[in-house]
């Protein structure tokens, strides 16, 4: 079955209910967003906008698409899979948002994953990012995903309107979350564990610090719990000079490299690294 179009948004300079009308959504008080030929809709007001150019830039956003598209997460990818699929097993009709997904790899496996599973899951995928590139590269890896270029600060989604809310490698809103999931809703967290990419680390920083995932306690409120959490340790192919590269311009870690770093970064080539993340579900308790 193919994904379904969103029918409900906000406006995010009024919250009131935007309507299509044929390549744009309007609200009742005239405020209208051009649908763009990529087939996404950027709700991102100028005034909230702290930079021109906001989220991950282009070359940021081809970078990901490079390195993801080699293989190197691809046990990352089927783990989250496996962990929708179980959460969406009951379900025949599923909303799902990414909030924050970047170039698109993760929600893509998802949908295709849960489709798999079930070819009668009439299944409605959002990706969100406050980046246009990175709403761009979604598009053009899945033309079905709703694409919606907006901030977790304010997601332009319908309160309940969603099943199912990913947030990989991202800037969680746990309120936002909150409010646009559905009574029973889940928010599925991947975080880097405290061995991520040391191997790289020790490269590049004169010190490393191992740090646990973020606590999640202060950010989610009492009606919501953590029902699962497991972490997730592999190795990935040995990666050449040019996927090291790209690892790097994706990460804030070429960055925060010291000039020393960055030159013994740049002479890596054919070394696997360690991934570790933290999957966490959290869920709403009906
Ligand atoms: C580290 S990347 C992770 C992307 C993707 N989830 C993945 O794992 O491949 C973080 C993403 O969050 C986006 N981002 C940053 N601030 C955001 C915000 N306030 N709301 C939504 N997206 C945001 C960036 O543009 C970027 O695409």
């Amino acid at each position: 079955m193919p994904l379904r179009p969103l029918e409900h948004l906000l406006c995010p300079l009024d919250q009131y209910p935007l309507h299509r009308d044929g390549k744009t959504w309007r609200c009742s008080k005239n405020h209208c967003y051009d649908i763009a030929k990529q087939g996404y809709v950027n709700l991102l007001p100028v005034q909230n906008k702290k930079s021109l150019d906001p989220g991950d830039s282009q070359i940021m956003i081809a970078a990901r698409r490079h390195f993801l598209d080699s293989g190197a997460y691809d046990p990352l990818a089927s783990a989250l899979a496996n962990t929708v699929n179980e959460l969406a097993s009951e379900h025949d009709e599923l909303a799902i948002l990414d909030a924050g997904c970047g170039e698109g790899y993760y929600l893509n496996t998802v949908c295709n994953s849960l489709l798999n599973t079930n070819a009668e899951l009439a299944l409605t995928a959002t990706g969100l990012d406050i980046s246009k590139w990175a709403v761009r590269a979604t598009r053009s890896r899945n033309s079905g995903i709703n694409g919606l270029v907006a901030s977790n600060r304010q997601i332009p989604l319908p309160d309940n309107s969603q099943d199912i809310l990913l947030c990989t490698f991202g800037f969680p809103v746990f309120s936002e979350f909150q409010r646009v999931l559905k009574p029973g809703g889940h928010i599925v967290m991947v975080d880097p564990g405290a061995e991520h990419l040391i191997e790289l680390r020790q490269q590049i920083y004169e010190e490393i610090r191992r740090s646990p995932p973020a606590s999640l306690a202060a950010g989610i409120n009492t009606e919501w719990h953590i029902s699962s959490e497991s972490s997730l340790s592999f190795s990935t192919p040995e990666l050449s000079a040019e996927l090291f590269e790209q690892l790097l311009i994706m990460t804030p870690h070429l960055y925060r490299a010291s000039k020393a770093g960055r030159e013994r970064a740049a002479k890596l080539d054919q070394l696997a690294l360690t991934a570790d993340v933290c999957i966490r579900v959290i869920s709403h308790q009906v």
